[in-house]
């Protein structure tokens, strides 16, 4: 894939968690990236180095160095800067799920919202006015702009309307963003994107927890009616449209990026019941049978659907994995990986982090 670019060294955050380290490959193995990368992450339960385990051993220390940095601590982000002095910051690094912000919003507030002002203060310093071939991209969701009724969809003009901890604190880090950009000219783009699916996805999103539920032929838990709405997109697809703003989009912009591909969500399940049953050999309706509906997420909205005609008419942008292809490899890497999965599942991932990494 040819999309030039003048970036020298990228600081990305969240890269051990599951969009940041799918796009630190991209990175490395798909554009064939030449520059540094550091990927800046606390490890929380969502961060995993064995997700980037493959390109630390092939790019360590030339290419590729990891720090682990809260981005709440500011000191930290600052010499970081100090440190490698990047041209360009991808920020994915974020509190991610909307059950646990419900349960506990406060490391939402923190991470989200006090941690992108972090990265955007130390910009601001270490780039000094010269923002020339620098680019802040700020990575969000398209859960700012609420919930939609059975039609329309959500443009990058489609006022804020965010619904739970979760939206609300992504809506205010977008907010400060493109704040930065206004009162100080930082270069920013923002990216919008619908709901992700692939490999190394925390099994507590709905894709992986149901594959895993049906390896373990544990109950599969619908909320509600199961007749919310999302738009799925594959991760690789997800980093494409980032690259593509990153290297391309215009500064100060917002770019959705989407699917095109909605489902409810239980058309979906049952749809990895099939696939699941094709791969294992137990019927579709064995699986099935263990869908149970239970009681529904407090303010769960009702429909997400992205219009992306912005990003693709100005930048090329194109999905290239499609449903099926996506969701037979997303299946197929949860089945063929069993030690990246009995040791998330285990938590036993933590302590591997800590024996073959942190103390290499
Ligand atoms: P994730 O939860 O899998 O990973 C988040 C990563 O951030 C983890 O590695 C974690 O350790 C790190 N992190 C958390 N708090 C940190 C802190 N204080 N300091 C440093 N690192 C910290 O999330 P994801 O699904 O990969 O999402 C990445 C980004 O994409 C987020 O900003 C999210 O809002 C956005 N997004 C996600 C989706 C989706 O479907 N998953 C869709 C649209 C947008
Ligand atoms: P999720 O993967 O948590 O993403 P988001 O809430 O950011 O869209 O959930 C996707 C959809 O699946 C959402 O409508 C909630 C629903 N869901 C279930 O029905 N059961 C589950 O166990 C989970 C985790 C989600």
């Amino acid at each position: 894939m040819n999309i030039n670019s003048q970036y020298q060294c990228i600081l990305v955050t969240g890269g051990a968690g599951f969009i940041g380290s799918n796009f630190i490959r991209f990175l490395f193995e798909k554009v064939n990236y030449k520059g540094k990368v550091i990927n800046v992450d606390s490890l929380t339960y969502a961060g995993n180095l064995e997700n980037v385990a493959d390109i630390a051993d092939e790019y360590g220390g030339s290419q590729y160095f990891f720090e682990k940095v809260d981005i709440c601590n500011y000191q930290a982000v600052d010499a970081v800067f100090g440190n490698y002095r990047p041209d360009c910051v991808i920020h994915f690094a974020a509190e991610s799920h909307v059950d646990r912000s419900i349960h506990g919003p406060k490391d939402f507030i923190y991470t989200n919202i006090v941690g992108t002002f972090n990265l955007l203060e130390a910009s601001r310093r270490w780039w000094d006015g010269d923002y020339d071939a620098r680019r802040f991209h700020h990575i969000s969701t398209d859960e700012v702009y609420g919930s939609l009724g059975e039609t329309g969809y959500f443009y990058e003009t489609t006022p804020y309307d965010p619904r739970s901890p979760y939206s609300a604190s992504k809506a205010s880090s977008d907010h400060l963003v493109m704040a930065y950009y206004h009162t100080y000219g930082l270069p920013v783009t923002i990216s919008n994107c619908s709901n992700n699916y692939g490999p190394y996805q925390f099994p507590e999103k709905l894709i992986p927890l149901m594959i895993l539920n049906m390896v373990d032929e544990k109950p599969l838990p619908v909320y509600g009616d199961g007749k919310n709405i999302r738009d799925w997109l594959f991760v690789e697809d997800h980093c494409l449209g980032v690259w593509l703003v990153v290297n391309r989009g215009k500064v100060g912009q917002t770019y959705n990026i989407g699917g095109e591909n909605e489902w409810t969500n239980i058309d979906l399940v049952n749809r990895l019941c099939e696939i699941v049953a094709g791969k294992t050999g137990k019927s579709r309706d064995f699986y099935k049978k263990l869908i149970t509906f239970v009681k529904d997420r407090p303010g769960h909205d009702r429909r997400y659907a992205i219009n992306c005609d912005k990003i693709k008419k100005e930048l090329g942008f194109a999905q290239t994995v499609d449903f099926t292809q996506g969701l037979e490899k997303t299946v197929d890497w949860y089945l063929h990986n069993t030690e990246w999965v009995s040791r998330v599942k285990s938590g036993e991932y933590r302590k591997w982090i800590e024996t073959n990494y942190l103390q290499r």
